[in-house]
């Protein structure tokens, strides 16, 4: 039954699919059909293989392998007969439904997704999950036409190493709506495209700083950056955030010889706090008295429900100390991982020379497709379209906090962003221990005092609304926040 050629092979280890499945046949005990049957059992246990793929032919799985086709075709008829493998004619032989998916489910033990220090895994989709866009308001018939007619244009050039400073056309796009829309004046070559925010961060850090640098952060400020920077040797100053934004007097009291300051000023992550004028000329006026840099993270600014967007910082930055960072992430989504960074014109030949050190550039075809989407005008139009949207989600959420929890809870955040901030009243449990408990109850929401780093921490939920359908739903998850509230303080 085992042929000269899987005799010469034994005990070689073989990939039969591009699915990870690995074949390690031993000519020793077992016979090798039982072998074959063995490890397509253990790739549908182990998740590998799921209900409704395609397996391999018997054909090339015995070239594959090495082994007599009679070989094969007896594993295979024997795993259709225990109800793992379907014959579907000419379409091929499939890991059937039932009997495949109650091993599944039987033996299954997937690893959890990794999680940050919020508790919340980078890949969460549960209700009331922090900054996720409508991903059910996405146009995503538009985007895939373009995306496919970018696919099918592909030419020698699509091929080639990309630009590392980011495709040419996006570049020029970028600066075309910053220029419209935030007012900064700037010429596609200091556009520079990244792939995400940490990106953007590293590409500053690579340039600008040394070990050992002191960084003004926001307290509150974004939990992830501050692990990021802190992870790079950053020294960060913890510097207050008050209803005009960050305290700059209190930052220079603190840190005088601070090399960075790292803000939100259109939309406080995550209080939603509009920086007032005042402090931006004051933070302007400190990075101007020295070598000091700005950096202006104006992530989410688009979305702002009773009023215009305010202006940027950078559009003030008549000393060029700003460094403006913005991403497609809440715009667009985030599973692009597409962020840009503005950087002054006396800094673009470092900052080129960094980005081409760090590495070749990112696939462009993603970004032809944003630089089209945004020539064509859907970039406006969606803008446009999800500003409506959100403004009447966030309202029929906290319409139905407030119809739950009646005065136990205090909304604190203005009509901004895509989250809501809410502190319960009354309760006896930690934002931590409530936030924990809503987790269990398959909720995404956070806690705001892990975003401090001082020892006196606001206390609060996040609580992000943007996939909050309709009114229905909004009811049943405040009822469910209350429900995890009132355990969690038992
Ligand atoms: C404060 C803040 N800055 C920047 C970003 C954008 O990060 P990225 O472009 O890596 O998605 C986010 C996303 O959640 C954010 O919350």
């Amino acid at each position: 039954m085992i042929s000269g050629k899987t005799a010469r092979d034994t005990g070689r280890r073989r990939r039969a699919e591009d699915r990870g499945i690995e074949f390690s046949l031993s000519r020793d005990g077992q016979p090798i059909y039982l072998q074959i049957c063995a490890r397509f059992k253990a790739a549908i246990a182990q998740g590998h293989l799921r209900p409704g793929d395609r397996v391999p032919s018997v054909r090339s799985l015995a070239s594959e392998l090495g082994l007599s086709r009679g070989t094969a075709t007896l594993a295979y008829q024997l795993l259709a007969e225990e109800g793992y493998f379907e014959f579907r004619g000419a379409a091929g032989t499939f890991v059937d439904f039932r009997h495949a998916q109650r091993a599944e489910k039987r033996s299954k033990n997937p690893a959890p997704p990794a999680e940050d220090r919020s508790g919340s895994p980078s890949n969460d989709l549960r209700p009331l999950r922090l900054g996720l866009p409508a991903l059910d308001a996405f146009p995503r018939k538009t985007w895939n036409r373009l995306v496919g007619r970018h696919s099918r244009r592909m030419d020698a050039g699509d091929l080639a190493y990309p630009d590392s400073s980011g495709h040419g056309p996006l570049r020029e796009r970028i600066a075309a709506y910053l220029g419209v829309s935030r007012g900064i004046v700037c010429s596609p070559d200091q556009v520079f495209i990244t792939s995400g925010h940490r990106a953007t961060l590293n590409l500053i850090l690579r340039t600008l700083s040394r070990p050992d640098d002191i960084f003004w952060f926001e307290e509150p400020g974004y939990l992830i950056v501050r692990e990021f920077l802190l992870s790079n040797g950053a020294r960060l100053q913890p510097v207050a955030v008050d209803r005009d934004g960050l305290d700059v007097a209190a930052g220079v009291e603190s840190a005088p010889h601070a090399k960075f300051a790292i803000v939100t000023p259109a939309n406080q992550s995550p209080l939603g706090v509009m920086m007032s004028l005042e402090r931006r000329q004051q933070l302007l006026r400190w990075a101007g008295a020295g070598e000091r840099w700005i950096i202006e993270d104006d992530y989410d600014s688009e979305y702002r429900y009773n009023r215009r967007p305010p202006a940027s910082l950078k559009s003030l930055d008549a000393d060029e100390r700003v460094l403006y960072t913005g991403s497609f992430s809440k715009v667009l989504y985030p599973g692009l991982r597409l962020s840009y960074l503005v950087v002054p014109s006396h800094e673009m030949g470092r900052f080129s020379q960094s980005s081409r050190l760090i590495d070749a550039g990112g696939p462009i075809l993603h970004q032809a497709v944003i630089a089209d989407f945004m020539q064509q005008g859907h970039f406006a139009r969606h803008l446009k379209k999800m500003r409506g949207l959100y403004a009447q989600r966030r309202q029929m959420f906290a319409d139905a906090l407030h119809h739950v929890f009646g005065d136990r809870l205090d909304i604190i955040s203005p009509a901004a962003g895509l989250h809501i901030v809410a502190r319960p009243i009354g309760y006896s449990a930690s934002d931590v221990a409530i936030a924990a408990q809503a987790q269990k109850m398959d909720l995404g929401l956070q806690a705001l005092s892990p975003w401090h780093m001082g020892a006196d921490p606001a206390s609060g939920l996040l609580l992000g609304f943007t996939n909050v359908a309709d009114a229905g739903e909004a009811l049943k998850l405040a009822s469910m926040m209350r429900d995890a509230c009132g355990a969690a303080s038992t």
